[in-house]
């Protein structure tokens, strides 16, 4: 019996922007480009799909119906939604439901599978399915070296990255979205001093987004303030050596001044790497949150926080529910993906990674009246991301129980095995506990999916009360309902006041209440220490990593920028990313302070 072809009657709760991004890149297209389906039809594509993928474990047509319509429900009512592929993709010829990947990167032009120009094809095929992209160049050797079968010299890894970017920028992705990019270096290459300035110019490799894997070793030496080893990725032998603070100092300079590079704690990163016996991490997805192994693959997915707060409560009780359903749709987007490549589609098989996150934390934060950039506010997002762990986990083993452990359990760190399990003490980093997915957290941009709920994006605050928002070339209005509400209520709204927020980007203004100038503090309002001190707190319980943006104001010095890269690495982040207001043009998001 198959399963109805129309959605159910309960139509999408959707704004007009998230109808408006839906019908430009997100719905099925007649070959005039007019949308053949709505979004509710959207919905249910994806829902059938995904539940679908119950009938390999034995369930009946009647429990895949209900499951398909609870899968609708939850999407339709903005309690959580997958990634942006899955909802282009599902129940579509191209099926490629994941939104990040990092591929390898030999040091050979081809050999057949992961040389350069062999990964440059893969990297086509998965843009052109709508995923973002992560490499390590590290492996290359460095710019100058020996190239033995020609007796040349190497162009070393930069140029090869500026080579991915050209082909980025020939293969639109899935013909809906730009591809996207993360370049990773390690500090210790020898061409990392090239590599922090090689986005200097921003009209040059635009396709990337790049990071400086900073190791243990190299935070040792910038403490004691000595110089450390640059090693040949080729013979892995000492050809040079580096002034530490000179390194830092030009990376903090490049952050300063657009934004780049980033950096990726790798050894941070790596001692929480689930499956440690079959290779190590050496690069993120685009946007950072997602460490991956070669031929790695994530499918994110977000819990929508603001929704379950009511009459300024948490409804817990609903919260939870709803993780363990997000858990279970996103297990089945493993079975129901098919994805650009064979070994990619066995890796995701053996390790069966998810990441389940969150979006509407601020929103969350201000239905309950509290501070973002306070201890309660850090509290509150620790208290959050701990239960979506929990919780995930929770759901996590009763799917292993029920459809078998992810195949590379008993190795990896919460299975029993005691010489991959431990950290160098002799300890568990990970309680013993049998999981159908290596990994199950992670929190990520949700740079559309949170237009499409509505919501503010991931852990981040509110960006601003009122703004202009580019939308893949379309400017929309964006005003926070909760704040237009609020001083309906109290009595001191007037558009002359929503007009100056909109214009100066901020809600420090007279007839703002004092309590509500804190409440709805922005992301440029909210001093940078904060903003760490609340990644830090997510990252305590979670798997991965986060994206996170510290925001800067423009006056902000290179000094406070490497304050906050060295609290980041104190407080134990898996990476930064700043952004200082105005360094950099075509900002997605703009008020008018700044536009
Ligand atoms: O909201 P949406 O699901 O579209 O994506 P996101 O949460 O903003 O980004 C999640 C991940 O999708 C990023 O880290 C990238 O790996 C990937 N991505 C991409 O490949 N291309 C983009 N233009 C945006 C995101």
């Amino acid at each position: 019996m198959p399963l109805p072809v129309n959605p159910p009657a309960t139509p999408a709760t959707l704004s007009q922007n998230a109808r408006t991004v839906l019908e430009k890149r997100y719905l099925v297209k007649d070959k005039s480009g007019k949308p053949v389906e709505t979004p509710e039809d959207m919905f249910w594509r994806v829902a059938t799909t995904i539940a679908e993928a119950d009938r390999k474990y034995g369930a009946t047509d009647k429990q895949i119906e209900k499951t398909a319509n609870q899968f609708y429900e939850l999407m339709t009512q903005r309690r959580f939604e997958p990634n942006s592929p899955t909802l282009m993709n599902a129940g579509r010829p191209l099926g490629q439901l994941s939104a990040c990947f990092v591929l390898p990167v030999d040091d050979a032009l081809s050999n057949g599978q992961s040389g350069i120009y062999d990964t440059l094809r893969s990297m086509a095929l998965i843009h052109q399915s709508g995923g973002g992209t992560g490499f390590s160049f590290s492996r290359l050797r460095a710019r100058g070296s020996m190239v033995r079968s020609t007796t040349g010299v190497a162009s070393g890894p930069i140029s090869f990255m500026q080579l991915y970017d050209a082909s980025t920028d020939a293969v639109k992705q899935g013909g809906t979205r730009r591809g996207a990019n993360m370049g990773i270096l390690r500090v210790d290459h020898p061409d990392v001093m090239e590599f922090i300035t090689s986005k200097e110019d921003l009209t040059k490799i635009t396709n990337f987004n790049i990071s400086v894997a900073i190791t243990t070793k190299y935070m040792e030496a910038l403490k004691a303030g000595t110089s450390y080893d640059l090693i040949d990725p080729a013979t892995k032998k000492v050809v040079g050596q580096m002034d530490a603070k000179e390194v830092w100092d030009k990376m903090i300079e490049g952050a300063w001044r657009t934004g780049e590079p980033g950096v990726f704690f790798i050894d941070e990163a790596n001692r929480y790497n689930p499956v440690p016996h079959l290779g190590a991490y050496e690069a993120t997805n685009p946007c950072g949150e997602q460490p991956l192994l070669p031929y790695d693959v994530c499918n994110l997915g977000s819990i929508n926080v603001g929704y379950y707060v009511n009459d300024g409560k948490m409804d817990w009780k609903s919260f939870a529910k709803d993780i363990h359903l997000s858990t279970k749709f996103l297990d089945n987007v493993i079975d129901a993906n098919k994805y650009p490549l064979p070994e990619i589609d066995a890796l995701s098989k053996r390790i069966r990674r998810i990441g389940l996150g969150v979006m509407g934390f601020a929103d969350a934060l201000i239905k309950l009246g509290i501070v973002y950039d306070s201890p309660e506010g850090v509290e509150f997002g620790r208290k959050v991301m701990e239960f979506v762990d929990v919780e995930g986990k929770k759901e996590s083993a009763r799917l292993a129980e029920e459809r078998g452990a992810f195949p590379e359990w008993a190795q990896s760190i919460w299975g029993p095995d005691a010489t991959c399990a431990r950290d160098e003490n002799g300890n568990r980093i990970r309680p013993e506990l049998k999981l159908r997915n290596c990994n199950v957290t992670t929190v990520a941009p949700t740079g559309t999916i949170s237009i499409i709920a509505g919501c503010s994006s991931g852990l981040e605050p509110l960006f601003a009360v009122a703004f202009m928002r580019n939308q893949a070339g379309v400017m929309m209005p964006d005003v926070n309902e909760d704040f237009v509400a609020i001083a309906k209520k109290e009595g001191w709204y007037s558009d002359a006041l929503m007009e100056r927020i909109a214009k100066t980007g901020s809600v420090i203004q007279p007839e703002v209440p004092e309590k509500w100038q804190k409440v709805f503090a922005t992301a440029n309002n909210i001093a940078p220490e904060w903003h760490i001190r609340m990644q830090a707190a997510f990252q305590e319980h979670c798997d991965s990593a986060i994206s996170k943006t510290t925001n800067f104001s423009h006056a902000a010095t290179q000094d406070d920028v490497r304050k906050i890269y060295e609290l980041a690495y104190e407080m134990k982040c898996k990476g930064v990313t700043v952004y200082r207001d105005g360094s950099r043009d075509g900002q997605v998001l703009s008020t008018g302070a700044t536009a």
